[in-house]
């Protein structure tokens, strides 16, 4: 396990979640949760279905509070990062504006940042070409298929270059090749930017592929078993997915997900592939994101800021 060397932009120490229900069942969701990450880093979250990932990324975003712990972002608590708009985020279900159309839903942060009007135009077409989208921007959001509301959100996400980037699962919607397109557009993104990049995935082979470490998490109380630096040159190319270094760390991610009591994901061959289990989202996933009206403001006001 090593530390990143400068101050953390994402500080987490001693978190624990705990959840409770009406009828006072409690579900402990994540156990001790020590993480610092540094500016500039693209880090993977990994674990089995339901171990608190999303839950994990929620608290960094200030969507959900830590019952125990603290949480420092930009260096000072989430909230306030939240209200400053240090973030993007892209959830695993796609969350947008059912009565603004695509355009209209990649603008709006932009529009809340009071960017004057010809770029939020231009933005908007710049982002909505990078995923492939350019034919589709008077569309509403019910007239595209799921993953290509989830590349409007990615697009949404990525129009107003935030500090920190976190996305849920942004690409298990995706066929396999929009998915290898989309991961090298991100990672062309966050070098260009210099973002920090937290990223939810059930692939070994995508977070090997993407990360500069892997955070390995055991089934649910979740806690970190195992970080992996994933020590691969970068720029990260199509070569590289055929080398014998990737193969050893998605291996030593593989194994320490088992270790840890987490089931394998996708084989070294598979790159890319979702296990499945998470592609739907569970039932927290759509009480805490899709479930209600106001859920689902609250998570779109995450969206944007
Ligand atoms: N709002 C909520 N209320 C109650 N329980 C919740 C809530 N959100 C999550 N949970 C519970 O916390 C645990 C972790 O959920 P979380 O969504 O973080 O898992 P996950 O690792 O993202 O899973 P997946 O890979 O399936 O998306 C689960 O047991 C879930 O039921
Ligand atoms: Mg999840």
């Amino acid at each position: 396990m090593t530390a990143p060397s400068s101050a953390p932009i994402v500080r987490l120490r001693g978190v624990d979640k705990v959840f409770a229900a009406r009828d006072g069942a409690r579900t402990v969701a994540l156990q001790g949760i020590d993480l610092d990450i540094a500016p500039g880093e693209f880090v993977s979250l990994i674990g089995p279905s339901g171990c608190g990932k999303s839950t994990l990324l929620r608290i960094i975003g200030d969507l959900v509070q830590a019952t125990t712990g603290e949480v420092t972002v930009n260096g000072k608590p989430a909230d306030r990062a939240r209200r400053d708009r240090d973030y993007g985020m892209v959830f695993q279900a796609p969350v947008l504006f059912d009565w603004r159309s695509v355009e209209d839903n990649v603008r709006l942060p932009l529009e809340i940042l009071g960017r004057d009007k010809a770029w939020r135009v231009e933005r908007a077409r710049q982002m909505l070409d990078l995923v492939d989208l350019g034919e589709f921007t008077k569309h509403m959001p019910y007239q595209l298929s799921g993953g290509m509301q989830q590349r409007v959100a990615i697009a949404r996400a990525l129009s107003f270059e935030p500090r920190i980037l976190l996305m849920d699962e942004p690409f298990g919607a995706l066929d396999e090749m929009t998915r290898e397109r989309l991961n090298d557009e991100v990672l062309r993104i966050w070098e260009q930017t210099g973002t920090t990049i937290v990223f939810v995935t059930h692939s070994i082979p995508e977070a090997v592929f993407l990360s500069s470490r892997v955070v390995v998490m055991s089934p649910r109380p979740g806690r970190i078993t195992k970080i992996v630096d994933i020590d691969l040159p970068r720029p990260r190319t199509d070569a590289i997915r055929e080398s014998e270094a990737y193969f050893a760390r998605i291996t030593e991610v593989r194994e320490a997900l088992r270790a840890g009591g987490g089931h394998a994901g996708s084989g070294a061959g598979g790159a890319g592939g979702a296990d499945g289990s998470g592609a739907g989202g569970d039932a927290g996933e759509a009480a805490g994101v899709a479930g209600t009206a106001s859920a689902r403001r609250t998570a779109a006001e995450g969206a944007v800021g």
